[in-house]
């Protein structure tokens, strides 16, 4: 089939700079939803009609094999497919999406697609409230017509039964159909639904199908309609997540905005953000308001509450947080433990390996069965350039440390607490930086000018 995707009207009640098919639902824009569902059709042809914003549109789509065809001024809906009539596969029946209703089924539309056989196909839904939608007009049951909201009669705007705007048709049809639209009504527009009543009118058969749930067909125009329409699908990701044996503490506070995978015995407790691809391995827990972005997590370990991890891999039976934070291209192995307040930044630890309060690693190796103390830092950044370093296995960083990269701190090696270190410290040997303690007889605090010292 061919497959046309609608994206070029402005979204005014958006009342925002951003062209509407670029707003996000789940973390995508809508416009890419429907590409997705698009694509599982296999069309012979996709293309998307875009015009406003449609620069800004394009290149939010840059990578995706599609073609695009602008239509410019924006007249209608039957304007915008005619645009695209030129491209089409006449061989093949035509599918009208629309950029603005993200939520629309493959099963959906191949059902509509059976039906129409070779003919025309609408997909129809009935609302307890239809203001706003086209509505279905019918003789004896059979479909005669649709009309706009604002070109009904009061009969008419009583019909509960709306035009979802996706339908299909034989393509050669529809290509002479569109060349008969005339704007003369409310809106001024060319509108696609008056196809329908040529087709009636020519005697071809016109097939309505349902969709399997009411939220496929809502459009977004506002801003509450994508925030209703990011509910309805975190409720199906959550639900789909809970099928699969993931123990979510509340199932209306997990926010999933990419694809999150999880293993068997996964629990996740309230008000975390998933972004991205995040893999959560075989018994993970993931405690309350975490956010994690391009994450994996290995079996068995634990992420308290309140960390910030992004773009980091994380071995198994390990322990972050609470209040961690791991930039990207950070790594943990097996069993290690990175505690409260510590920052880790392009950096591996290896097996074993802790820093459990107070710290900021940043492009650093450090080996396995490393004792890195509170309040460490590594000092990566000269002002100018960043530097590597590396900690060996088995070395024990002192307390409030301050590693100025780049430097080695070798196997087995202890920094006494406080020391600066400039230059690489020997494997197996104790290394300070420290002024010696001393302890000054006769020395008197200073007091206020005036007063004489007691
Ligand atoms: C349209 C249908 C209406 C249906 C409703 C379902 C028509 C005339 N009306 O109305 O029967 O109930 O959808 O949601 O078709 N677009 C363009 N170019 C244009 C105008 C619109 O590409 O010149 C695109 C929009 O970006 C949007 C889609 O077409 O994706 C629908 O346009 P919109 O103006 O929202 O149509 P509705 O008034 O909602
Ligand atoms: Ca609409």
């Amino acid at each position: 089939m061919n497959v046309v995707i609608l994206a070029a009207g402005q979204g005014r009640r958006m009342h925002s700079d951003l062209p509407k098919v670029l707003h996000l639902l789940g973390g995508r824009p809508l416009l890419g939803h429907v590409l997705t569902t698009a694509r599982q059709l296999d069309p012979s042809r996709l293309i998307v009609v875009c015009g406003h914003g449609a620069a800004q549109v394009r290149a939010a789509f840059g990578a995706e094999p599609v073609q695009w065809v602008e239509q410019v001024p924006q007249l209608g809906t039957g304007h915008a497919l005619l645009q695209a009539a030129p491209h089409l596969d006449d061989g093949q029946p035509t599918v009208v999406l629309y950029g603005d209703v993200p939520l629309i089924g493959r099963d959906t539309i191949e059902a509509l697609v059976r039906a129409a056989g070779r003919s025309v196909g609408v997909l129809t839904v009935v609302l307890d409230e239809p203001a706003g939608y086209g509505r279905i007009v019918r003789a004896d049951g059979a479909l005669v017509r649709i009309v706009e909201e604002r070109d009904a009669s009061p009969a008419e705007r009583a019909i509960r039964e709306v035009n979802t705007g996706i339908l299909v048709a034989p393509t050669g049809d529809l290509r002479r159909w569109l060349g008969e639209l005339r704007n003369q009504n409310a809106q001024g527009e060319y509108y696609l639904t008056d196809v329908i009543g040529f087709a009636v009118r020519d005697g071809a058969a016109v097939a309505t199908t349902q969709p399997r749930h009411v939220f496929e067909i809502l459009g977004v125009n506002s801003k509450g309609q994508l925030a209703a329409l990011e509910r309805i699908l975190q409720q199906r990701i959550a639900a789909e997540l809970m099928e699969g044996g993931v123990t979510l503490a509340d199932p209306a506070r997990v926010d999933v905005r990419g694809a999150l995978r999880c293993g068997r015995d996964v629990s996740i407790d309230v008000n975390c953000v998933f972004e991205g691809t995040v893999e959560l391995a075989d018994g993970v827990s993931v405690g309350p308001h975490c956010v994690l972005r391009d994450v994996t997590v290995a079996a068995g370990t634990r992420i308290e509450a309140f960390c910030h991890i992004d773009g980091a891999a994380i071995g198994g039976g390990a322990r972050v947080g609470p209040f961690a934070r791991m930039r990207p291209a950070s790594r943990l192995a097996d069993h290690v433990h990175v505690g409260n307040f510590v920052e880790i930044k392009a950096s591996e630890l290896g097996t074993g390996s802790k820093a459990n309060h107070h710290a900021y690693i940043g492009d650093t190796t450090v080996g396995s069965n490393v004792n890195i103390g509170a309040g460490t830092i590594v000092c990566n950044y000269d002002g100018a350039n960043k530097h590597r370093s590396v900690i060996e296995d088995d070395a024990f960083i002192g307390s409030d440390c301050q590693l100025v990269a780049p430097v080695r701190v070798g196997r087995g090696a202890t920094l006494g607490a406080g020391t600066t270190l400039t230059r690489d410290a020997a494997a197996g040997k104790l290394t300070l930086s420290r002024a010696p303690q001393r302890t000054l007889e006769g020395w008197k605090r200073p007091v206020k000018k005036g007063r004489t010292a007691s």
